[in-house]
Order: structure tokens, then sequence, then C-alpha cells
């Protein structure tokens, strides 16, 4: 039994709910942050009074002091970009490689996995993805081939070398025939990896026994889920998904703990629905709404910079999310953005061919043919960026925010109205 607790955060719609704000605001009571899935594809932005930090890879409780930061076996980790991003914190945050670990278990991602991204998303041509070119596909793609190098096989330098130069020529082959016109070259891979061989092994432990331990002591973990349910490998709107289990199922495994011990799943969730890159988006707004909320919400992706797609509230994909992530509890993000519209609509469920559709379809094509049916709320006029309780908020915010409860069957416990660490309400439960 453990005696402390474990609570796993995910994004619940299609990525970029505000994952990044409330792992922050939580972190304040926490003890170590850990990401299980996902890798520089993810972009989860937090404010610190002036400052904006945009986190790839390294969880987003390092802000904090004190933080123990961890990076899973289930993360495609690129340890280039890695120390990329921790340096730049490190600027500000002079002791964040003391606090960092990556797992043994993760598996390497290099950049010949990001000439792999970009030669089969152009092979794709109308069927394209929109991936965030990262590198993520072929990375896992690697890891359940069984042909992945993990962080520990850098710890016989020779190994190393040898498993390197066997990818380059095998990711040669694949280039190739992918007509990419790039190639790795080998001496330049093995060079490059071994300038951040020892800094690396300096931080690799086994982030199962070091959060289990910590559960032991009666620590406080968080998993930080990156992307969102919609864009899950199994439960997503495939293929235009990730790579990875976004969803909770995919927290203990990403990190080396059971689900036994875990005790909350918090589905964060925007106020409205976005979503970055190609695929289904059943609520999309039409224009002239569609730009108002996209510039008014900043809607631009934080890892690419891509206008983001922005749509209606839609009850049946958090009802689903809520279902497959077992969430216990909602974190409402970005409620500020729709301060001023008259009136708000939320998608409760979608018919098609006659019938009515309260899950969210498995079938794309299905999808396809689904027409989201509205429910119409009104909305507020005041500001709510400055409300810190429950009772600031306006009587019309409390209608939406019950009825999304009552939709989508989970309580909200935290509603984040502005992007700064104050600017949140917890609510009581
Ligand atoms: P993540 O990937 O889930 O962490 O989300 P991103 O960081 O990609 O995108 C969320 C964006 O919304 C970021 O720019 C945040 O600073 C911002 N944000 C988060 N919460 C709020 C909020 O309550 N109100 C507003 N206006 N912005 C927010
Ligand atoms: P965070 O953690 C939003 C999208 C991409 C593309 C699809 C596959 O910031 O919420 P990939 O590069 O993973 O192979 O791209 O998934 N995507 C995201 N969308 N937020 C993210 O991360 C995303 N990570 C990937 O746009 O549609
Ligand atoms: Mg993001």
């Amino acid at each position: 039994m453990s005696k402390g607790s474990c609570v796993v955060i995910v994004g619940s719609q299609w990525g970029d709910e505000g994952k990044g704000k409330i792992v922050d605001v939580l972190a304040e009571e926490i003890d170590i942050v850990a990401r299980y899935q996902g890798g520089a594809n993810a972009g989860h932005t937090v404010h610190v009074g002036s400052d904006e930090f945009i986190l790839h890879q390294i969880p987003s409780g390092i802000l904090h002091p004190g933080r123990t930061c961890l990076l899973g076996n289930g993360v495609v980790f690129d340890p280039f970009q890695f120390f990329e991003e921790l340096d730049e914190i490190k600027a500000r945050v002079p002791d964040a490689e003391q606090r960092v670990g990556v797992s043994g278990r993760a598996h390497l991602l290099l950049y010949y996995h990001k000439l792999l991204d970009r030669a089969s998303e152009a092979s794709r041509g109308a069927g394209k993805i929109g991936t965030t070119g990262r590198g993520i596909g072929p990375a896992y793609e690697d890891k359940v081939a069984r042909q992945g190098i993990r962080v520990a096989d850098l710890r016989d330098a020779a190994r190393a070398e040898t498993l390197l130069r066997r990818a380059a020529e095998r990711i040669n082959r694949k280039l190739e025939m992918l007509d990419s016109g790039e190639k790795v070259d080998p001496d330049l891979l093995v060079r490059d990896v071994m300038t951040i061989r020892e800094r690396l092994l300096a931080l690799m432990v086994d982030t199962g026994r070091v959060i289990q331990d910590a559960l032991n002591a009666g620590k406080r973990v968080l998993l930080e889920g990156a992307q969102g349910a919609l864009l899950d490998v199994d439960h997503g709107t495939y293929p235009y998904v990730t790579s990875s289990n976004t969803t909770a199922g995919g927290a203990g495994l990403g990190v080396g703990i059971g689900p036994t011990m875990i005790d909350d799943v918090v589905g964060v969730v925007k106020a409205y629905t976005t979503r970055v890159g190609e695929g289904p988006l059943p609520t999309e707004f039409p224009s002239p709404l569609q730009e108002e909320i996209r510039e008014k919400g900043g809607e631009f992706g934080a890892t690419t910079g891509r206008p983001r797609r922005c749509g209606w509230f839609d009850a049946v994909v958090v009802r689903y999310a809520a279902l497959v992530n077992g969430l216990t509890g909602l974190a409402v993000t970005k409620l500020d953005v729709l301060d001023g519209l008259p009136e708000l609509q939320i998608a409760t469920h979608y018919t098609a061919g006659g019938d009515t559709l309260d899950d969210f379809p498995g079938d794309l094509a299905l999808l396809a043919e689904a027409v989201p049916q509205y429910e119409t709320l009104p909305g507020w006029t005041e500001t709510t960026s400055t409300a810190r309780t429950w009772d600031d908020l306006p009587a019309a915010a409390h209608a939406y925010l019950r009825r999304l409860e009552a939709l989508t069957g989970v309580p909200i416990w935290y509603v984040s109205v502005g992007t700064r660490r104050d600017q949140i309400i917890h609510v009581a439960r």
C-alpha cells in the first residue's frame, strides 16, 4: 500500500488544453513530476511572473524549487533537444539539472527519426497527418519493432557505437525507399551522440523505483500527460493521432509503476475545443468566430507555431475522454476567452443517418457523417480573469460549468481564468 499520493494529469481533448499551466499550479503541493509518454512534440506553456517557459520534454514541475522531475521509460527521449531546453531553463533555474532524471529504459529519439518523420509525411501527400516533425512516430516504430536504442544502451560506448552504426544503415535504406534525398552520416551520428553520452548517463535513473520509494515514503507524485485523449494511438481519431498512449492507462506503464498506485486522474479541458494538425474536429467554428477565438485565446501551436483550429465545447469528446481515462476530476481552462460572447453552444451528442450517437465513434467514416447537436446557453459580459473563487464568477459562467459537469459526468475541481499561476479557482469538492 502506498502512503503517498499519485495523480495523473491528462489532456482530454486534442492536446494544448493547458496541462502545463495546471501541472505548474498543482506542483506547489507535489514532490515528483514525471512525464510518461510522448517527447518533444509536446509544448507545455508555463507563466511565472512575466516569464514564459515552453517546456517540450522537461516536466512542468521544474519551475518550483526542490521538485524532482523525471522522464519515464514511455517517453521517446531526444537528448539534444533536451539539453538545449535544460540549458535554457538553467539560466533561470540554476539547480534544474540536479533535479532531473531520465529512465534508462527510455528510447532515444535521434535526428534520423526527424528525417524519417518528414519523409513519411511527404510520402503521404494529401493524406498527411500534420505531425509536429519531431520524429515521434518513427521513434515509437523503432521501439515496437524492437530495433530502438535506449538510454541505458549508452553505458558501454563500444556497444553504443555498434548500435548507432547499425541504425544508420537501416535508416538510410528506409530514407531511400521514401525518396527522401537525405542520408545519415554514421560517423557524425556516433560523434554527436558521444558528446552527450556522459552528461546523459549522469541523469539515468530507474523511474519506477524512484517513484515507488517516494510513494512509500508518503510523498506526492504527479504523472504529467502530453497530447490528449483524442490523439491517443488506440483511442484517438486514428490515424490522425500521435504514436503513444496519452491516456491514463499509459501513465503507470510509462514510468514503471502499477495502476493500483494511482489515486486520481484529472482531465484538463479547454472551455471550448482546439486541434492542431489534420483530422476531424466536429464542432469547428465557422468564420469569423474561428478567427475571433483564435486571436483571443492566442491559439497558435506552442511547438510549431501553427494556427490551432477552434470550436465549441464538445461534450461527446470529453465524455469519451472520461471513459477511456477514468477521470475523477476536471480542470477547465481558458474560461476567460469566452468572456463577452453573447451565447455559448455545447455539443451534447451527434446524429448520423437518423441515429443518435452519444458515444464518440471509433470509425472515422461514421464520424465524418456525424452532425453535432447543440444546446445554447447564455454568455456573460463580466471579466472572469480576476475571479479567484467560484463565487467571483458570474451566474451564467456557473450555469455553463455546471452543464459541462452534468454532460461529462465528471466534477470540476479547477477552473483556470488566465495564464498566470494565481489565475486559478479551486472548486470546493
Ligand atoms: P498544454 O500543451 O496542454 O500545456 O497547453 P499549451 O501550453 O500548448 O497551450 C495552452 C495555452 O493557453 C498556453 O499559451 C497557456 O499559457 C494558455 N493558458 C492556459 N490556461 C489559460 C487560461 O485559463 N486562460 C488563458 N487565457 N490562457 C491560458
Ligand atoms: P501537447 O502536449 C497538440 C498532434 C500533431 C499531429 C498529431 C501527430 O502540447 O498538448 P506527432 O508529432 O505527435 O506525430 O503528431 O498530433 N500533436 C499535438 N497537438 N498538442 C500536442 O502536444 C501535440 N503533440 C502532437 O499536431 O496532429
Ligand atoms: Mg501544447
